[in-house]
């Protein structure tokens, strides 16, 4: 007799045959979305907020189909105008800084990722001139910080010095002055962590046993001046090899004192935390994600309190915890007023006041929406494939598949719209008939 999991396999594999001659007999009612229609490059994308609110910014092709920063009101319908003016491999990053018009913009040489970074004041229309921040031949430049604290000045990192390790730089967004405030051959720029002042806190270090070793400057370093030698640092915490991953410091509070992290040691995907700065034993933790690890870019922070407000969890779809209940009639709003996308927030102004909403949906491409916190209305700005709009796409179903040794991998399952009623069918026949 066959067994239950093989009872099981037979249907499946039954109606996976189905629905593969079904799929095949159904194609030609089924527009085709073309090839190039799909792998375009998107119309618009990276739309940033400038944290006055009032300009949107976007990357989108110029004539000759580079990517070039654009620009638009948020408060006008008016044709948007175009920042830069590259025709080479286009721009890939760019950032507003608080400095009010200003933003910063990186470029590489032919791919060669040693970027150089540049500012751009966007005041003047007609007087469109980017001034370089770090453009050295063979030199990678980073931006690592910006503050509202500190609204004239970027914290970048270049490997000037020594091709493997970034040196820390400060620049003055008003004089383009730059000063060296860290001459690093030990860390690496992603395990670093700048307060809202912009000083250098934590830094982190791989240890021999693959683990990681977090610092901070020590009590007689010189903060402006520092040095890669062990007396300009103190040990903070070391995390084991198999919590380093999970474990990483991401935001300072509002007046510097606490810090938040995500937290590895005695949890399988990390805890949200907050200590005082310095006392990890003094750790609170704030939220345990249940299902997926979380990041600082999967939060929402409030942009002047540096309050935590809510988590993204991304399982087999995002879902919005709300952590912070001063916000939770904006989700309400934000999730009625569109019932079949998530509304990640993608940026606010600096009041708070306005927000940048990124609907995402297994039926639309990316869209992008002007939330008017004030006033309550939500307006259309774009679509990232507008192309695409109206296009019948595949679902995508979330699955969990359960691997031979017990554990379980999240799964999706795309298939064409016009065999939904089968996929639904056999999600059935194996949910209802598993045994307990
Ligand atoms: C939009 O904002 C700009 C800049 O603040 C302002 O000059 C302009 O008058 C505003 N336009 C409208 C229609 O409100
Ligand atoms: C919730 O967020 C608001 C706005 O940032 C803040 O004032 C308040 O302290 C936060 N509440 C908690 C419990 O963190």
């Amino acid at each position: 007799m066959k067994t239950f999991l093989e009872t099981i396999r037979a249907i499946v594999t039954f109606l996976l045959v189905q629905t593969g001659l079904f799929q095949l007999s159904n194609v030609a009612n089924d527009e085709l979305i073309p090839r190039a229609l799909l792998f375009s490059n998107p119309e618009r994308s990276e739309a940033k907020l400038s944290p006055d609110g009032l300009y949107i910014a976007f990357l989108a092709p110029n004539d000759r189909g580079v990517q070039n920063i654009w620009m638009q009101q948020t408060n006008a319908t008016v044709e948007p105008i175009q920042l830069t003016f590259d025709n080479g491999r286009g721009i890939l990053d760019y950032h507003w800084t608080y400095k009010p018009n200003v933003l910063v913009f990186s470029q590489d040489n032919d791919g060669d990722e040693n970027f150089m970074l540049f500012k751009l004041d966007v005041s003047d229309k007609q007087k469109l001139q980017p001034e370089a921040i770090s453009a050295q031949p063979g030199v990678q430049a980073v931006v690592l910080a910006f503050s509202n604290q500190q609204m004239n000045k970027l914290i970048i990192g270049a490997n000037d010095e020594n091709p493997t390790y970034h040196s820390i730089y400060e620049f003055d967004l008003t004089t383009n002055q730059k000063q060296r405030i860290f001459t690093n051959s030990r860390f690496d720029v992603e395990d670093m962590l700048f307060d809202n002042d912009l000083n250098l806190r934590v830094a982190g270090q791989a240890t021999d046993d693959g683990g990681k070793a977090y610092y901070r400057p020590s009590d007689s370093a010189n903060r402006r001046s520092l040095t890669s030698s062990t007396s300009d640092w103190t040990l903070y915490t070391t995390v084991a090899a198999e919590d380093y991953e999970i474990t990483k410091p991401i935001l300072f509070s509002l007046d510097n004192n606490q810090i938040y992290w995500i937290w590895g040691p005695g949890s399988d995907l990390g805890r949200l935390a907050v200590h005082p700065f310095g006392r990890p034993n003094e750790n609170r933790y704030i939220y345990s994600p249940q299902k997926t690890e979380i990041s600082l870019s999967t939060m929402f922070i409030h942009p002047r309190d540096k309050t935590v407000l809510a988590v993204l969890e991304a399982y087999h779809k995002q879902e919005i915890k709300i952590l912070n209940d001063t916000v939770r009639a904006d989700f309400d709003y934000l999730q009625g007023m569109k019932t079949d996308g998530i509304p990640l927030i993608s940026d606010t102004s600096e009041d708070f006041m306005t927000w940048l909403v990124v609907y995402n949906s297994d039926q639309y491409p990316l869209e992008y929406w002007l939330y008017d916190r004030r006033q309550r209305t939500l307006r259309f700005l774009f679509s990232k494939q507008p192309q695409l709009k109206g296009k019948s796409v595949a679902r995508m179903h979330g699955v969990t598949v359960t691997a031979r040794d017990g554990l379980l991998i999240p799964c999706y399952l795309s298939i064409p719209p016009t065999v939904r009623v089968i996929i639904r069918f056999i999600v059935s026949v194996v949910f209802v008939s598993q045994p307990s």
